[in-house]
Parts: C-alpha cells; structure tokens; sequence
C-alpha cells in the first residue's frame, strides 16, 4: 500500500469538525480587526523566497520543496505566506487601496523539515500581514490580535516574548561587533555558519546545530545596540502592552528564522511543549525588496497544527453534527418519495441521509442507528397510500405518527 510521505498528515473527519470550530473562532477574532481574507499561490518562483525569506536562512538554504517545471522554471512550494502575499500586494496594485491594508489567511506551508513533535513538512498557517504602518502602534495591534486567538480558543499557559533586532541602519554597526565575537571561533562553527559569516552573521545565532549554539552563549545582542529610532519604537511598544496590561518577556535572544524582519519580533510560546505556536514581527523592506515603494509592514503567522494540539487539550470534546433525519425508503415508488423529500429538506439546511445502497430494511435501520441519526422515518407502500408515516425521535424513542408532508417533518425534527 501506498503511504503519505514523511511530515505530512491525514485530518480526518473525526478531527476536520474540530478545525473548523477553531479556525470560524480565529477568523471571527482577524475580522473583528477588519482582516480581509487573502489567498496566493501553493508555488511561486523561487526567487521570491530566496530574495525575500533570505539567502542565508534554514528554510531557503535547507529546506524548500524547489523543482524545475516542464518549461524548465524554478518553483518552490510556498514555505511560508509572508512573501508570497507581499507580492500579490504588488502585483495586484494594492497599494492603492486605502492604507493600512490588512489580510489575512489559512493556507498549506511546506518545509523540508527534520520531523519531531510539533514539526512536519507539510502544515498549515494562520497569518496575518498589516500593510502600511509604521507606527508601534500596529505592532501592538497585532500582538494584541495574536493574543485575543488564544483567549478566543481557550488556552492558557502560552507566553508572549518580544525582542527588537533593530533596522539596517543599527544592524550594520552591531554585525561588526557580533563578527569580532564570532572570528575568534570561527574555525569551530560549523560549515553553513561559516558561509554567513560575512552575509549575514546574525544568523549564527539561530543555527540549532549543538557546538554552534554552546559557542554563541555571551554573543553580543542586537538589543543593546538599537539606534535612537528603533528604541524608541521599542519603548512605545512595551509600553502600549503594559497599559493593555498584557504580560510579556523580553528574550533578546529572538532572531525569528527569516531575514525580511526590522525592529519588533515576538513569539508566542506554549509554556507545557515549549514549542513557538505563533511568531512574527514587523517587516519593512521587504515591500521595497520587492520592487515597490517603501512600505512599513508587521505580521504573524500561528501552525495550525500546534494550535490545534493546544486548543485540544484545553476544550472540552465537542460532538460533531448528526444527521436531523434518517428517511428509511423501500421499493420505487417509495425511494422517490425520500429523495423528493430530502432534497427540498436539505435546501432549508437540513441534514439528511437516505437509502443510497439499496439495502434492506434491516440494514437501514441499522446504519441511521450507527450514524446516530436524531430522527427516523420509514416509507413504504402503507405509508405512501393513506400518506401518514410513523416519525421516530432516536434519542427518547418516542415515536409520533404524522402526515407525510415537507411542512409536517420539519415540525417534527
Ligand atoms: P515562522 O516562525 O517561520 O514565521 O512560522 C510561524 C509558525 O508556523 C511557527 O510559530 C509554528 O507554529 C509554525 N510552523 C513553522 N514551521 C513549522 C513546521 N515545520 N511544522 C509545524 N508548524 C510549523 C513565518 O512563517 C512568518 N511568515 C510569520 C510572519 C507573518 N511574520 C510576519 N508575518
């Protein structure tokens, strides 16, 4: 037998429901904010990700999903949505539209990951990008906004961590301090360390390899090195948080795994796995990067996946829809009469199943019980000539004899 490939999942029925409860609480919380949905593509052209994710990061260095197609194009299976959404801004001439632009989405991601625990090659994603501010004051409305998803799903014990990693104006003075600390080690980094010492030495902070990080311990940090503006923006975002009286950590060591971001960077972290389920932070090259006209933007995206596990384990079991209705059918005459009836009871929303199978009364019977339909409905030749059927409620057993009308049902399920 044929198997899914390794880091990807299957969401059964028995799971979907429970997505789509949480995933309607968290699209209530970003359209409360006045998030408009946005959808891009599953691929792109490479370049893209390596231009706007980063030539030195682990995701463009190691673990895109990249193929020539038939026309001999480099494509990449998104990775991650934040490019891909900053070009349909672009594209779609969206700078025109009344600033900020605000979008959201749900999409499929997909890593060449080592897969553990809470991470897999293929996931999904709940972001969100604010496009056209560069006040402090949209940093903290989408703290806030990542905050009330987890007050709206119900979990507790996550905590919000926040660090500045500055603009390029400081970052070009702190990488050559963050390179006199590193030179001296540097034989002992490992391979793809060395290769962004000089690009981008920041990213040796966040290599996950052993020795690297034992060596990174005492690196200087960006925080300390913050020109005047981008203090000042950090000050006024902790202090927004605080009068909104939501707790954080500052954790100096946050880098975030992708290069486009400036200033604010945060993540929300499940105190119990001590995964990241939601990370993000303010972005404002990246639009320029791209070709447009400097635009400041801040974002996050949340793994569905790891939320889903949190949202789990924090909410009680909910059932998912039984059928209102079992119309249980035998021979021609009557098969007509259930279908005639589902469909106009389907139209006002109804669940409804019927004999599809053409089984026997008995089978019937037991397939509207083990489905757990609430209501059930027999016809046969009896009930089509004097137009009267016994409706029978699956829960109490009460059963009601009734006329065989659309009206009639529906008062009775
Ligand atoms: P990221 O930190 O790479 O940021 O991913 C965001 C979240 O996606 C992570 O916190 C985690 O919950 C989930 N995630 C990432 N990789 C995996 C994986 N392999 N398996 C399961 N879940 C995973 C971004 O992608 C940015 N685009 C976020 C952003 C939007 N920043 C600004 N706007």
């Amino acid at each position: 037998m044929i198997q899914k490939p390794k880091g990807t999942k299957d969401l059964l029925p028995n799971e979907s429901y429970k997505w789509q409860e949480a995933e309607n609480k968290v699209k209530k919380v970003l359209e409360s904010y006045n998030f408009k949905e946005i959808r891009v593509p599953v691929f792109e052209h490479t370049e893209l990700f390596q231009r706007g994710v980063g030539e030195t990061t682990d995701v463009v260095q190691k673990e895109m999903y990249t193929f020539n197609d038939k026309g001999g194009r480099s494509i990449t299976l998104r990775p991650e949505g934040t490019a891909g959404v900053v070009r349909a801004y672009l594209e779609n001439g969206m700078g025109s539209m009344p600033s900020p632009v605000k979008l959201w989405y749900n999409m499929g991601m997909y890593r060449y990951e080592n897969v553990q625990k809470g991470r897999l090659r293929e996931f999904h994603q709940i972001g969100a990008e604010l496009i056209g501010s560069k006040s402090y004051l949209a940093d903290v409305d989408i703290i806030l906004m990542a905050n009330n998803i987890f007050e709206a799903l119900n979990i507790p014990n996550i905590k919000l961590t926040i660090n500045s990693i500055g603009c390029p104006k400081c970052r070009s003075e702190y990488q050559k301090i963050l390179r006199e600390f590193i030179g001296k080690n540097l034989e002992e980094y490992c391979d793809i360390c060395k290769t962004r010492f000089e690009k981008n030495p920041m990213r040796i902070l966040d290599c996950k390899e052993k020795r690297c990080k034992e060596l990174n311990v005492g690196a200087p940090m960006m925080i300390d090195y913050l020109c005047e503006e981008c203090r000042e923006h950090f000050e006024n975002v902790k202090s927004m948080l605080e009068a909104s009286n939501l707790k954080y950590e500052i954790d100096p060591s946050i880098v975030r795994g992708l290069d486009y971001y400036t200033k604010t960077v945060f993540e929300f972290i499940d105190e119990k796995s001590g995964l990241t389920v939601l990370g993000g932070g303010r972005y404002d090259g990246l639009v320029e990067e791209f070709g447009g006209q400097s635009t400041p933007a801040v974002g996050f995206a949340t793994g569905v996946e790891r939320l889903m596990e949190m949202y789990n384990e924090n909410n009680t079991q909910t059932e998912d829809k039984k059928p209102d209705l079992y119309i249980l059918s035998l021979g021609e005459k009557e098969n007509q009469k259930a279908l005639e009836l589902s469909l106009k009871l389907r139209k006002d929303g109804y669940i409804i199943e019927k004999d599809i199978c053409e089984k026997s009364f008995k089978a019937q019977m037991k397939y509207a019980d083990k489905i757990g339909a609430n209501n059930l409905i027999v016809i046969g030749e009896n009930e089509l000539n004097f137009n009267s059927a016994k409706i029978k409620n699956m829960q109490t057993g009460e059963e009601k004899e009734i006329s065989l009308s659309y009206e009639e049902i529906k008062k009775n399920i």
